[in-house]
This record gives structure tokens, C-alpha cells and sequence, in this order.
């Protein structure tokens, strides 16, 4: 099975049904998520759309007491990130990555990486963005809400209006100094550069290759249960859909199923090295397939 054909009509799919990919994964925040008491994305629950925390606050931890209050466009931009109705998909920036605040500090192992300290990197999204469009796409934030959460139908141009940028640059530099934060530029290790939309194709071969040595290690499924319900457990179940398809029939087979995790497929963000390493991956692919087995 060709990942980049897969990707496409999954892709497809939701875009075509707005309303069925929403009720996919409004059901992700109901029941699927394990309770982790702190997770931020069981807190913005599929009624409320906004979940902001201690409103008025100023980023904590930061002793130097450098970092400027949660006010004003900040506040706003506070507001998208924690917005489980921002796009199509019920799904937050805090569902993908930590804002340095009490609200993401979890046991949740996160796609993407903390966006305390994104104002000072200079390009992001592996040079995807940089120059002039950092700001007019929040860093990049603008490709996440198109892919990840659907919205302008997956058109990154058009996923973030004007001021919905200004809001998010805002908070960016409000939680600039939080604590964990990365001011460097990150260098994204995905086992191949994703497909964005239906018109690109994963490098298959280079998906193929990243996966190589996962498949050579023996897997610890007990260990790799424990991982499951910090990361794909907040998505998944083995038999029924959640916000992701039920693993018994989306598994495939281990060589699949890694090409999906370090690359990504559809809606679905793929793991880097640098978040799961190849032992971890291993570990979650036993244990999925002692799960599916029986
Ligand atoms: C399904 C998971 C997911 C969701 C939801 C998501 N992101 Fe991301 N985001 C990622 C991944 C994976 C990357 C790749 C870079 C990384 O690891 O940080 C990324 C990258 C970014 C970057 C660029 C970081 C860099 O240095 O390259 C920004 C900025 C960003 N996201 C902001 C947001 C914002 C704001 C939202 C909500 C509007 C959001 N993201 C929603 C997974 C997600
Ligand atoms: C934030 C939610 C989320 C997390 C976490 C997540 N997935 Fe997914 N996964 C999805 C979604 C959504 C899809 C469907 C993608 C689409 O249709 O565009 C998916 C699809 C898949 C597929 C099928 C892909 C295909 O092309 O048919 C596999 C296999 C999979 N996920 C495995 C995993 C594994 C293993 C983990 C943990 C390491 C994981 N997922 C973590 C949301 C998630």
C-alpha cells in the first residue's frame, strides 16, 4: 500500500464530508481521551468551544519576570490555542503542542514541539516559513489549523484571517520566555517531508527507509502500552473510530503503520525523532499488534 495514495483519499474524505469529519473527531474529546486529570484537549470539552486558563495571568516560572500578561491580542490569541472549534476538526493547538503554561504541563507526549520561545526562531516548519511570512502565518501556526484542523477547507493561505494571526503572534510573544522554551530553530525530524495537500506526494522511498531500523528492534509491548495512552490513545482505540480510525482495521501492518507515525498521513502528524524515538515506536507497534491480535 502506497502511503501518499492512502493519505489522498483519506484527505479526500474529510474534505468532502466537513460534518463527518467533524463528528469523527468531536467524539475523540468524549470518551477517548485517557483521563490525564491536567490534559488540556479533555478540558475543552466538546461543549464549550473556548477553554482559557487563568485568564489575565502572565506566563509562570519565569523569575526574571520577563514575561509580559496575557491581555489584549494575547488573550486572544490564548483563546484560538486552546479553541477546540477553531477548524473543522475538534482538535487544539494544545492537543499538538505545550504553551509553557500550568494547562499543557502533562504527561501527554505531543506531536509538535512547545511554541514557548516560536517569536525568536527565523524559520519554521523546517524553512518552510521564514522572512516576512513568520508573521503572516503565525509561524507557521497557519499550515497547522489547515491540515490539522481543517480549517479554510486545508487552504493554509486563507487559514488564518489578518487579526487571527496578530492574535496568535501576540500570544507567541507573551509566552516567549515560559519555561521549556526553544528560541532556536528547530530542525523537524519527520521520516519524510509530509503531504500537505492532495497535490503532494510523501517521497515513499524516504518514508520506506526512516522506518528501517524500528523494524529491525524488538518491541517492548509493555512498555509501549504505557506510551500508547500518552500519545496514540488520545486518538485511537483498537476496534472503534475515534477522532483516528480504529487501529484493528488502520494498523495494516507494522511497516505501515511506522511509515504513518514518522511521516504523518492526512490529518494525522507524524511523530519525529526527536518525540518518539525508534525504541518507542517499536514499543507502541507490539503492543498494538499483541492488542489487535487478539
Ligand atoms: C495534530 C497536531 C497539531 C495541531 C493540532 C497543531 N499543530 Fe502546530 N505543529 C505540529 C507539528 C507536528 C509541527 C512540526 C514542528 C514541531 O514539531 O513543532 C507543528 C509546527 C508548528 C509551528 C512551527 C514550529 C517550528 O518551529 O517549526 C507553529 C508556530 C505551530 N505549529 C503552531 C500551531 C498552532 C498555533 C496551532 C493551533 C492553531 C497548531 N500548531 C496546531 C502539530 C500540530
Ligand atoms: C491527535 C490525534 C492523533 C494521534 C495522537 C494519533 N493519531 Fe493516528 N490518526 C489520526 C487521524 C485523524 C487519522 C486519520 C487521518 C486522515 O484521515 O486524514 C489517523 C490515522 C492513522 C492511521 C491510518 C493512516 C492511513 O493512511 O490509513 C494509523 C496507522 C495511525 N493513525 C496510527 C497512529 C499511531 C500508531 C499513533 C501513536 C503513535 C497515532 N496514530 C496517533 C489522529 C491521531
Amino acid at each position: 500500500m502506497k502511503l501518499h495514495n492512502n493519505s489522498r483519499y483519506l484527505l479526500f474524505t474529510l474534505i468532502s464530508g466537513a460534518l463527518i469529519g467533524s463528528l469523527t473527531l468531536s467524539s475523540c474529546k468524549r470518551d477517548g481521551e485517557p483521563a490525564t486529570k491536567t490534559d488540556s484537549t479533555s478540558t475543552s470539552s466538546s461543549t464549550s468551544t473556548t477553554t482559557t486558563p487563568g485568564s489575565t495571568t502572565t506566563a509562570p516560572g519565569d523569575t526574571s519576570a520577563k514575561a509580559s500578561p496575557i491581555t489584549g491580542k494575547a488573550l486572544e490569541g490564548q483563546k484560538i490555542f486552546y479553541n477546540a472549534s477553531f477548524g473543522q476538526k475538534k482538535i487544539t493547538c494544545a492537543s499538538c503542542h505545550t504553551d509553557g503554561q500550568p494547562t499543557t504541563q502533562d504527561t501527554r507526549i505531543r506531536q509538535g514541539h512547545t511554541l514557548a520561545g516560536v517569536a525568536s526562531r527565523t524559520s519554521t516548519w523546517n524553512g518552510m516559513f521564514k522572512g516576512e511570512d513568520l508573521k503572516k502565518k503565525a509561524y507557521g501556526a497557519a499550515l497547522c489549523a489547515a491540515v490539522y484542523q481543517k480549517k479554510a477547507d486545508g487552504n493554509v493561505d486563507k487559514a488564518l484571517s489578518a487579526s487571527e494571526a496578530e492574535a496568535l503572534n501576540a500570544y507567541f510573544e507573551a509566552i516567549n520566555g515560559a519555561p521549556g522554551a526553544i528560541t532556536k530553530n528547530i530542525n523537524i525530524q519527520w521520516g519524510s517531508r509530509p503531504a500537505f495537500n492532495e497535490n503532494e506526494e510523501v517521497n515513499d522511498k524516504e518514508a520506506t527507509a526512516s522506518v528501517k531500523p524500528i523494524l529491525k528492534l524488538p518491541g517492548d509491548p509493555a512498555n509501549g502500552k504505557a506510551l500508547f495512552s500518552r500519545t496514540c490513545g488520545y486518538c485511537h482505540t483498537y476496534k472503534e473510530k475515534k477522532a483516528g480510525p480504529a487501529l484493528s482495521e488502520a494498523f495494516n501492518n507494522a511497516e505501515f503503520a511506522a511509515k504513518v507515525v514518522r511521516t504523518g498521513s492526512g490529518s494525522m502528524a507524524f511523530y519525529g525523532k526527536d518525540v518518539l524515538n525508534d525504541q518507542q515506536v517499536a514499543d507502541i507497534l507490539a503492543h498494538i499488534q499483541e492488542e489487535i491480535s487478539k
